[in-house]
């Protein structure tokens, strides 16, 4: 069967400043991981930048990136770093040259750790100082973006930072993480306006991660509701000034009566015989029921901002592509906007908490030389971007 998406489709792949820059002055910075790495230098985007910029091209026609907030400016308010935004101006425009597509991120979990000594996103200081920045992003690099997104997984960030602890600043406080979530929606809206103040075509929205969440059991059918009520739909109302939805998505979670998690009881998934990778349990099908989902609730256009694998077998990561392309694609035919699809990620990288060895890359680094190496699934995927399509 032969797939053909829409044209004008957006075919990139996508990384954040955090995970790929050696780490500055952000609140990761020194992190121990549970592999043992410790957050520091990741994989020397910073030194590599013209032959990333020529990968990246290689593979897509869009890219989705995000800047080191904490090198671009070292206080609250202050100017940016001349020398910093010429070295990012120099590689977007590298990409633009190329004809890529540029989707910014505005912020991807990381951030400037004197803007945690300001109370970070807990306190309402976080809005202006967030406003601030954006105002100069939006100064320094507004023309070279295409799509902007505000802020990254929102539901994601309180999660992880404020209830289970697993991210910075290592909370566990529900009441903290809602106020984390409601400040970050209030700074959507007001950085939305701004950017579309300067710029009125530019398309704006923020990146949803969404999971299919499902119970195996009658004492998880309740737990499940709950947390697919809170995690899908009470974190996105919250953002719904967008010119498009992005959404994130990668793969399917059962609550037993508790989640089951490939990272949080490994072995659990292959006793019960379903397929996983080093994350989350392989579900492609539920991406075509989330974008239905989406596209009837709000009624927007569509990107799939983030999807990959976390697996050492790039066999598997190019089934995945293909699968999880598959039912993009039946999603579209059934009526859903879908506009473009980004894969997490372009490189292996540093994943959070987790670690070096949390391997989602179509291009692999060499853990000393730091060579790049693009996999076979860059080659698959390569090959869909330029055909618009393939063969399923
Ligand atoms: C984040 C990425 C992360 C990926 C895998 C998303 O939640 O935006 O930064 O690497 O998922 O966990």
């Amino acid at each position: 069967m032969k797939l053909n998406f829409p044209e004008n489709f957006l075919w990139g792949t996508s990384t954040s400043a955090g995970q790929i820059e050696t780490a500055f002055d952000h609140d990761f910075k020194g992190l121990k991981a549970r592999d043992g790495s410790v957050f520091n230098r990741t994989i020397d985007h910073e030194l590599h930048r013209n032959e990333d910029a020529r990968i990246i091209a290689s593979i897509g026609n869009a890219y989705r990136c995000s800047l080191d907030w904490s090198r671009l400016q070292r206080k609250p308010k202050g100017k940016f770093e001349e020398d910093v935004v010429k070295e990012y101006r120099h590689f977007l425009e590298k990409l633009k040259n190329k004809g890529v597509t540029i989707m910014l991120v505005l912020h991807h979990f990381a951030n400037p750790n004197w803007f945690v000594e300001a109370g970070s996103w807990e306190s309402e200081n976080s809005i202006s100082l967030f406003e601030d920045y954006v105002k100069k992003v939006v100064f320094n690099f507004g023309d070279l973006v295409d799509y902007w997104n505000t802020i990254n997984e929102p539901g994601v960030y309180s999660l992880m930072g404020y209830v289970l602890g697993f991210y910075p600043p290592h909370k566990k406080n529900i009441f903290t993480a809602r106020k984390v979530l409601n400040n970050q929606s209030k700074a959507h809206k007001v950085v939305y306006k701004i950017i579309k103040e300067k710029f009125s075509d530019a398309q704006v929205g923020i990146s949803k991660n969404t999971m299919f969440i499902n119970s195996d059991s009658i004492l998880g059918y309740i737990p499940a509701k709950i947390f697919d009520k809170l995690f899908m739909d009470y974190v996105s109302d919250k953002f719904k000034e967008v010119d498009y939805v992005g959404l994130s998505y990668y793969g399917k979670i059962t609550f037993k009566p508790l989640p089951i998690i490939e990272t949080e009881k490994p072995g659990e998934l292959d006793k019960l015989g379903k397929v996983h990778d080093k994350m989350w349990e392989y579900y492609p099908k539920g991406l075509k029921e989330i974008l239905i989902r989406f596209s009837k609730k709000y009624d927007k256009p569509i990107i799939i901002t983030e999807n990959g694998c976390f697996t050492d077998d790039d066999e598997v990561r190019v089934r995945s592509i293909k699968d999880h392309l598959r039912y993009a694609y039946e999603a579209i035919k059934e009526g859903v906007d879908l506009r473009g699809y980004f894969h997490w990620s372009t490189f292996d990288n540093f994943e959070w908490q987790l670690g070096l060895t949390y391997r989602a890359g179509l291009v692999s680094v060499d853990s000393k030389t730091k060579k790049r190496k693009l996999k076979k699934s860059a080659y698959f995927y390569r090959k869909i971007c330029k055909n618009n399509g393939f063969n399923y």
